[in-house]
């Protein structure tokens, strides 16, 4: 996809030929600074001209000889991405460019060997199980993960045949008398939706090294870590131990409440399988979506992140001090369980402590009436908004029992009276006053009659 390059003279001056970029992101400048340029010197695209990278929007693509075009069918899922050379592009389904620049550049926000981008969040999640399980492989999952994760797991997985156990994976101990010959994946998210539970990936990637000693290549059990609610500026769990990595682009990373988006970072062996099955069940992300995403999403992800984490350390242990609130769940707080391990698991770029944007609390439901405070957040609130979905430039606020997490139809995965924040970008003051007057207007009245 050379725009531009082979031309001989450019209004009168003779062309000299394009410079020749460096293929992959630079890794002498910093995480945040790479976000901004991404791999604008990708085999993708020529970005001699363009400073914003171009939104490519073709369904096909013109093949200059019928080799070209069988050359592509065959090369389809075998290259090696940004290995230099421009892929023959054939369809948009196969492949495009907008989005494989954009897989370049999560690849290195991740610190992956490959990624491949899906038309949603679960789509992501689907492609990475389904098409490395064969009939008779098994999951193990962290009990609590996001409410279709779950319905995934409980619905249609055992129905095709992939049995899926349940397991704290922070108990390895007895993870080791759930793993069998036949597990191939062990799924979590760290933080946990919605309750932020941590897992400790180190001690699981020994775990994991340790059963994968007898184990073929093709059969390793794989540590996969949906890294939605951290996102790579808050944590990098390919650094930490894990092998895959999954996304909802339409959280944090989208950033703007405006794309449904989903990724898979893996290990470059699952790379043609994950493109094969991708192109044969067809949930793409559409290069308008994946151009959005890369533009204004992925260039100000540090940015919206600090200030959002900014705010959520004001407001977390300020909701503390309510009476009727019993407990606030924010890996920033000292009051979190699992404090040590997430000064250790959460940090950003620079290293610095990073908590996140998402604060979980439950209230006693004898003081403050649950749902009345959703209620009036709904009626009232200028700067909250009841919504599900998280990571907006908005601060959502939502009941993962009776909404996200309905499909635990046990509450096991959040309490009833569990309220999830997900912290915007407006000023932490105005957050603060919409939410003392939804909790105040929920307060039961227990004055004895
Ligand atoms: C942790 C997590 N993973 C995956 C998803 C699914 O993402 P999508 O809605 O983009 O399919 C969500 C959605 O809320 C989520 O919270």
């Amino acid at each position: 996809m050379s725009v531009g390059s082979g031309q001989a003279d450019l209004y009168g001056v003779p062309f000299s030929g394009l410079p020749k970029y460096p293929m992959s992101n630079n890794d002498d400048y910093k995480p945040t600074t790479r976000l901004v340029h991404g791999p604008s010197h990708s085999a993708k695209w020529d970005f001699s001209h363009h400073v914003t990278p171009p939104l490519s929007s073709s369904t096909t693509y013109r093949l200059d000889s019928a080799e070209r075009g069988a050359r592509g069918f065959t090369e389809f899922g075998q290259y090696v991405r940004d290995d230099g050379e421009t892929p023959v592009y054939i369809y948009d389904r196969l492949d495009e460019p907008t989005r494989s620049i954009l897989e370049g550049e999560l690849c290195d926000a991740e610190g992956g060997e490959c990624c491949v981008t899906f038309a949603s969040g679960m789509a992501a999640i689907a492609a990475s199980m389904s098409s490395i399980l064969a009939l008779g492989d098994e999951i193990v999952t962290h009990p609590v993960v996001y409410g279709c994760t779950h319905s995934l797991f409980t619905n249609w997985y055992p129905k095709f045949g992939f049995p899926v156990h349940y397991h704290n994976l922070n108990d390895i101990e007895g993870l080791a008398q759930v793993v069998s010959d036949k597990t191939r994946v062990l799924f979590m998210e760290s933080p946990a939706n919605p309750t932020l539970e941590l897992i400790d990936l180190g001690a699981l990637r020994a775990f994991a090294d340790k059963v994968n000693e007898r184990r073929p290549d093709d059969r390793k059990l794989l540590i996969y870590v949906d890294n939605t609610f951290a996102t790579p500026f808050c944590q990098r769990p390919i650094a930490l131990g894990a092998d895959v990595v999954l996304h909802s682009l339409t959280k944090n990373i989208g950033g703007f409440g405006t794309e449904i988006g989903g990724a898979v970072i893996a290990p470059k062996s699952m790379l043609s399988t994950l493109l094969l099955y991708r192109k044969d069940f067809g949930a793409i992300l559409s290069s308008k979506s994946a151009w959005a995403i890369m533009v204004y999403g992925l260039p100000t992800l540090p940015l919206r992140l600090k200030r959002q984490q900014y705010t959520a350390n004001i407001v977390a242990p300020w909701l503390e001090k309510f009476d009727g609130i019993v407990q606030v769940t924010y890996p920033g707080l000292d009051s979190f369980p699992q404090r040590d391990l997430a000064h250790k698991q959460l940090r950003d770029f620079d290293n610095d402590f990073a908590p996140g944007n998402m604060i979980y609390f439950t209230v006693n439901d004898d003081v403050i009436d649950a749902k009345g405070l959703l209620n009036y957040v709904a009626e009232n609130a200028y700067s909250v908004t009841l919504a599900v979905s998280l990571g907006h430039t908005k601060t959502l606020i939502e009941s993962p029992a009776n909404m996200t997490h309905s499909s635990y139809t046990d509450g096991s995965a959040a309490s009833s009276t569990g309220i999830r924040l997900s912290i915007g970008l407006e000023s932490p003051g105005d957050i603060q006053r919409d939410l003392e007057a939804a909790i105040s207007a929920a307060r039961r009245n227990t004055q004895p009659a």
